[in-house]
């Protein structure tokens, strides 16, 4: 069976408007969230627009900062003091990569915890890791929400993921562990993977290389959630050899209109979250 992620966020999106609409309705201010991009890459252009266009259908009012690939670490420091600083703003992203010449990590931790609607802070992450209440990874977050619409129930299950990336893997091997998952995570040093994805009840790939995980590599009635977004010749692809392995797994993610949909979903859920705690804070 194929998991909808395009249906599920449209309908989880259509939920938050209408949440953000009897507020507008009650006299208060929409939401405001910001993206920060740097440069002209290409998978980065699209992803932003499409943030963009989903926080408008919701009713969130969203603004874009574009910067040049040229611009120094300052100047985007600069800017994320100046966005940390504005109390109209409930949240925002720096769109990563950064370019080169400008640390990561500097600017990411440089963002104010309670704006980093993305979980990429080093607080964020932190208090993900203890089980406290964080602001959960847009990517994570959308994935366990996903199973949860289709109640999959992963306790107990033998899960894999595959990659370790601060952004998708880490913290969806934690997540799922809080919900009694018994989670083994793999890397590219990993020996023998297909061995151990083999043995996996649900199997998250999140490496960035197209088709990677084929049919042989999945046990019969898995669960697969496919991250990966990999474009080859105009078309985009999984990390999920995504026909061969429909075959044998008992739910797939498609890629596109799976996790990224989610994703998004996520992480204007996470813009709200934090809307409505200012508008009752003042
Ligand atoms: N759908 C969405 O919304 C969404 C969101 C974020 C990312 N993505 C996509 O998800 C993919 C992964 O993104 P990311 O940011 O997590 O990537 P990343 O930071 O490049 O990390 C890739 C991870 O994959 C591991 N890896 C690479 N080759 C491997 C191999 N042959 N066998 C096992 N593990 C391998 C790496 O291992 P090492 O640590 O050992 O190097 C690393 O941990 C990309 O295609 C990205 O575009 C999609």
């Amino acid at each position: 069976m194929i998991l909808d992620g395009k249906g599920v966020a449209e309908r989880r999106n259509e939920k938050l408007k209408e949440k953000i609409d009897s507020y507008i309705e009650k006299g208060y201010r929409k939401p405001t969230f910001a993206v920060v991009m740097a440069g002209d890459n290409p998978a980065s252009k699209s992803y932003v627009q499409n943030k963009l266009k989903a926080s408008a259908l919701v009713g969130i009012e969203a603004k874009l900062y574009k910067l040049e690939e040229s611009i120094s670490e300052q100047e985007v420091l600069n800017l994320v003091d100046e966005l940390n600083n504005d109390d109209m703003l409930d949240g925002y992203i720096v769109q990563l990569p950064l370019p080169k010449n400008v640390d990561t990590d500097k600017v990411l931790n440089r963002m104010d915890v309670k704006k980093d609607v993305d979980g990429f802070h080093v607080i964020n992450q932190g208090l993900l890791f203890q089980g406290r209440n964080a602001m959960h990874a847009a990517t994570p977050q959308g994935i366990i929400n996903l199973l949860e619409t289709y109640r999959i129930d992963v306790t107990g299950l033998n899960a894999v993921v595959v990659g370790r990336s601060n952004i998708v893997g880490m913290p969806i091997s934690k997540l799922l562990l809080d919900m009694n998952a018994t989670v083994t995570t793999t890397h590219s040093r990993t020996k023998n993977l297909s061995a151990i994805t083999k043995q996996a009840d649900l199997l998250v790939v999140a490496i960035g290389k197209p088709k990677f995980i084929t049919k042989d590599m999945v046990k019969e009635g898995a669960i697969v959630i496919d991250v990966g977004i990999n474009r080859v010749d105009g078309k985009l692809y999984g990390d999920v050899d995504f026909e061969e392995v429909l075959k044998i797994a008992k739910y797939i993610t498609p890629v596109p209109k799976g996790v990224g949909p989610m994703t998004i979903n996520a992480l204007l859920e996470n813009v709200f979250k934090r809307y409505e705690e200012n508008i009752h804070s003042k």
